[in-house]
């Protein structure tokens, strides 16, 4: 990477959103429209970092939630109107405070665009995934907290917090 590409990706994520997400030893995020495992102690640690914050989605994963996530405001991006939600353009959505939350789709349009990332790696490879989290590799993010978990009753697998900046 040469320094006019550095520049150009500090300048690009110049906004106030940060992103978070978690995948398998692939990359993969999602099978069907959901989640491909039970990892309850990833949901608390999801939990912790969006609690009193804006969450921004793309509408397949807003489709995905049982709700509203209490205690956040939820923003969709759609080329449609979608019932019960607030919506939101890709250009509104660079100028907030916030989290993106995915899917696959969206997270491949803002990673460009993001400071912070959590990622979760669920220590598995799922088969049959259908969706992707992008590989990082050259984007300027650099590793500053990593953590080991075990798998605890309710998760089926152990995990890795990481915690990336640029
Ligand atoms: N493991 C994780 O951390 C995690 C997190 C979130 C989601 N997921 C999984 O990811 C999967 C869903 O991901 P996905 O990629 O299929 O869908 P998605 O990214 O959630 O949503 C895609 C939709 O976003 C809208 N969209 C995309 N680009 C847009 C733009 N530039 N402007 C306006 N709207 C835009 C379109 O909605 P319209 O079709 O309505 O126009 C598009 O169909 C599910 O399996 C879910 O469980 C996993």
């Amino acid at each position: 990477m040469n320094i006019i590409h550095i520049f150009q990706l500090q300048l690009r994520c110049d906004c106030m959103l940060g992103m978070i997400v978690a995948c398998d030893r692939n990359g993969a995020i999602g099978r069907n429209g959901k989640l491909p495992w039970k990892q309850s102690t990833d949901l608390k640690h999801f939990k912790n970092i969006t609690l009193n914050s804006n969450i921004i989605m793309g509408r397949k994963t807003w489709e995905s939630l049982p709700g509203k996530l209490p205690k956040r405001r939820h923003f969709v991006l759609s080329r449609n109107n979608v019932e019960n939600v607030e919506t939101i353009s890709f250009d509104d959505a660079l100028k907030l405070e916030g989290w993106i939350i995915g899917g696959g789709e969206i997270y491949k349009l803002f990673l460009p665009h993001v400071k912070t990332l959590h990622r979760t790696i669920i220590d598995t490879r799922i088969t049959g995934a259908d969706t992707f989290f992008p590989d990082i590799t050259g984007m300027g993010f650099e590793l500053i907290e990593q953590k080991q978990i075990s798998a605890g009753e309710n998760d089926q697998f152990d995990m890795i917090f990481q915690q990336w900046e640029r």
